[in-house]
């Protein structure tokens, strides 16, 4: 798995199965989408405003716009595979023994997971007049 494909040919050859080159492509158009998506909400969040003037209510009004959700929901969902796959990628070259290479597994695909589900809740379950009802009942809220 070190050796590393960089044409579509070279990948052909050296992944077995059809996932692992499908993997590959995925890898090569996502990292590309995600520079334009990752400075684009630079750009929104850092350009446009300032990082430390960011309080509830800008997250509020920018989350009432359903593109920036579905813009939000992109950028998470590719950040998290790509990322995930990466990571998948170095715990097979590095780790050797089988059974730690599928516990590593299982923790890497268990926490990201939870971090996706946790993240799409965050963009799409609540209204965000709905999230300040449940956070102003909170005690102290
Ligand atoms: C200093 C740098 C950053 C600031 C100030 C910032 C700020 C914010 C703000 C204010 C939001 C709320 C909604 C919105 O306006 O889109 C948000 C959401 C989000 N940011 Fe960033 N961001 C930064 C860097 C990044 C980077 C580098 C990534 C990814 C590689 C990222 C990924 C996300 C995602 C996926 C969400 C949606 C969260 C969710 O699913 O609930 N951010 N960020």
């Amino acid at each position: 798995m070190a050796v590393r494909a960089r044409t579509l040919e070279q990948a052909r050859e050296l992944y077995r199965t059809n996932w692992e080159l499908v993997w590959w492509v995925f890898m090569r158009v996502s990292g590309l989408a995600l520079i334009f998506l990752v400075f684009g909400h630079l750009f929104f969040n850092n350009i446009q405003v300032n990082a430390g003037d960011i309080d509830y209510d800008y997250v509020a009004s920018r989350f009432s716009r359903s593109w920036v959700k579905v813009y939000d929901s992109f950028l998470l969902g590719l950040a998290m595979l790509h990322g995930v796959n990466g990571l998948r990628y170095s715990v097979e070259d590095y780790i050797k023994r089988p059974a730690r290479r599928f516990w590593a597994k299982v923790g890497l695909f268990t926490a990201a997971s939870v971090i996706f589900v946790l993240g799409v809740m965050t963009l799409w379950a609540f209204t965000y007049e709905e999230m300040g009802e449940a956070i102003r009942a909170l005690p102290g809220g």
